[in-house]
């Protein structure tokens, strides 16, 4: 006995109840669902409450015919399949029937066999249908998961700021994306993703476990007894495997205490893409559907793209230190002969990224300044060692001499780019908000904001150090000199909003001074000669 068949649903329209009775048993042993009509009307009735996939009717019926039926039917759903049973005498319609996309006819008295032959060349089309429809579905969802990674590989390509801050939101954009089966939310994603770093000791690898929730990816927890790798085995090829609920486990140590640990965590690993590339390996697992290799491809293209980054993020990283390493070296450098020494262009770095911060300078720009502001003094390489040393207030030679370490610092920064900043902080961090300062008299906003807050940091700084023509003072001293003046430095010399941002942060400023303060000065370095500090 055949099973009736359950995916497919029928509705049979015929005003004749001994032919309907008669055929609705034949029907009923095919087909689970089989709705029946009298007339045109109620076939169309039931056709729009159950939509089924096959409609046989008769031609001639009370009410409503098996054309205007057909033709109503075909206004709804081109894809229905359509069988006319016909007696000779309604051949006439057939030419209308034709033309509105029938599937079969069967002359009538229906005959089982005929009958059947229309039905099973329709349940084939149908399901064919069907399979191409799913296909389809599933190639957009494979586009749309493979775009969504492009998608973040370009976006990671597109960046112009280096992508150490922005690596983790790369990766996670990428996994998101393949969690979501495409980025859409729709596809057949799987329900937990595994990436690890670095693997080798237990200390050095490093876990993490995604998975998508309504507030985003959460790294889930970290290992307790993390699968270490044979150090031996790291350089080995990379390694894809695609397994199935019912596949056996490939014989990979690493895979199988991995699985150990994931199976002692609580859950239950199926149907998982697992891919190795040396230390960096990527697990999915729990698809809702079995995997297959377009699920492999996917996972090994996040892998890959995620190696990538990273290898590119590291090697921006070791750029990134070599730029400030050496911005450093050539400060000290210039502050060798100079009493500035110590942490003086750290402390000042600090200041100014603090208050950069406060005046809403995008941190990436903080940091910028704070690197830079470095440089700022890098022009007293030029200027003679004995007026650097010499205590006591300068002549006016010696002040003009002094006073060129501005000029000199641009033009040993140059123009690169990289460096604007630092060129603008050497050329006008001694100019004045009220235009008294040097080496052009540039007053308020003409003076880039950078140096502006520089000026600051730097009188900050210089007062709270000993000098040999001055000793250190104290913070509420030097803040109070900044604020509100003293015989040399007015409150007018700074920008109004740098001083209210160094205002704001007063407990801030000291508690940088302390943290960098630099090593107690050696007996031959002590104050000595009359208090008359900054003189440059
Ligand atoms: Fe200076
Ligand atoms: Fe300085």
């Amino acid at each position: 006995v055949r099973k009736p068949i359950e995916d497919i649903s029928v509705l049979y329209v015929e005003d004749e109840d001994r032919v309907r009775e008669g055929m609705a048993c034949f029907l009923r042993n095919r087909f689970e669902q089989v709705y029946l009509g009298n007339n045109g009307r109620e076939g169309l009735d039931m056709y729009r409450r159950h939509t089924p996939d096959i409609v046989i009717t008769d031609v001639r019926m009370p009410v409503m015919d098996g054309v205007a039926l057909t033709r109503n039917i075909r206004n709804q759903d081109t894809d229905v399949c359509v069988i006319v049973t016909t007696a000779y005498n309604d051949t006439h319609h057939l030419i209308d029937l034709i033309n509105l996309g029938i599937s079969h006819y069967v002359m009538k008295p229906l005959e089982h066999g005929k009958l059947n032959h229309a039905l099973t060349a329709c349940v084939s089309t149908i399901r064919n249908r069907k399979r191409s429809d799913e296909l389809q579905d599933a190639t957009s969802v494979a586009y749309r998961s493979i775009n969504a990674i492009i998608d973040c590989g370009e976006m990671a390509a597109n960046q112009t700021v280096p992508l150490n801050g922005s690596l983790e939101q790369n990766q996670n954009n990428m996994i998101e994306a393949l969690l979501c089966g495409g980025g859409g939310g729709s596809g057949p994603g799987p329900e937990i993703l595994v990436m690890a770093n670095n693997i080798g000791t237990a200390e050095s690898t490093d876990w993490c476990w995604y998975e998508l929730r309504s507030t985003g990816i959460h790294c889930k927890y970290c290992y307790r007894e993390p699968p270490a790798l044979n150090p031996a085995n790291s350089g080995s090829d990379p390694i894809l495997y695609c397994v199935n609920v019912d596949d056996p486990l490939p014989a990979d140590p690493l895979l199988r205490r991995f699985i150990g640990n994931v199976a002692v965590s609580g859950e239950r690993p199926r149907n998982l893409v697992w891919y190795r590339n040396g230390s960096h390996v990527v697990c999915t697992l729990n698809y809702p559907c079995r995997v297959t290799p377009f699920d492999a491809a996917m996972v090994k293209g996040l892998a890959v793209q995620s190696l990538y980054l990273k290898n590119l993020s590291n090697q921006i990283q070791a750029t990134e230190d070599a730029f400030a390493y050496t911005i450093t070296s050539l400060a000290r450098a210039a502050e060798a002969n100079d009493e500035d020494t110590g942490n003086h262009i750290v402390r000042v770095g600090e200041f100014c990224a603090a208050i950069a911060g406060r005046m809403g300078f995008p941190e990436i720009d903080a940091a910028a300044l704070k690197l830079q502001s470095r440089l700022h003094d890098v022009g007293k390489i030029h200027v003679p060692v004995k007026l650097l040393k010499k205590p006591g207030r300068l002549t006016n030679d010696e002040m003009q001499a002094m006073r060129g370490h501005t000029l000199f610092g641009a033009r040993i920064i140059g123009d690169h780019p990289r460096l604007e900043i630092a060129s603008k902080v050497a050329l006008y961090h001694h100019e004045r908000w009220d235009g008294s300062g040097y080496p052009y008299g540039l007053s308020t906003t003409r003076i880039p904001l950078e140096a502006r807050i520089l000026s600051v940091a730097d009188t900050y700084d210089a007062l709270r150090s000993a000098r040999s023509y001055k000793p250190a003072y104290d913070h509420d001293l030097a803040f109070h000199i900044i604020c509100n003046g003293d015989d040399r430095t007015r409150p007018e010399h700074f920008d109004p909003e740098v001083l209210r941002a160094f205002r704001e942060l007063e407990s801030t400023i000291d508690a940088i001074y302390r943290r960098f303060a630099s090593p107690p000065i050696s007996p031959d370095q002590s104050p000595r000669g009359v208090p008359c500090r900054s003189r440059s």
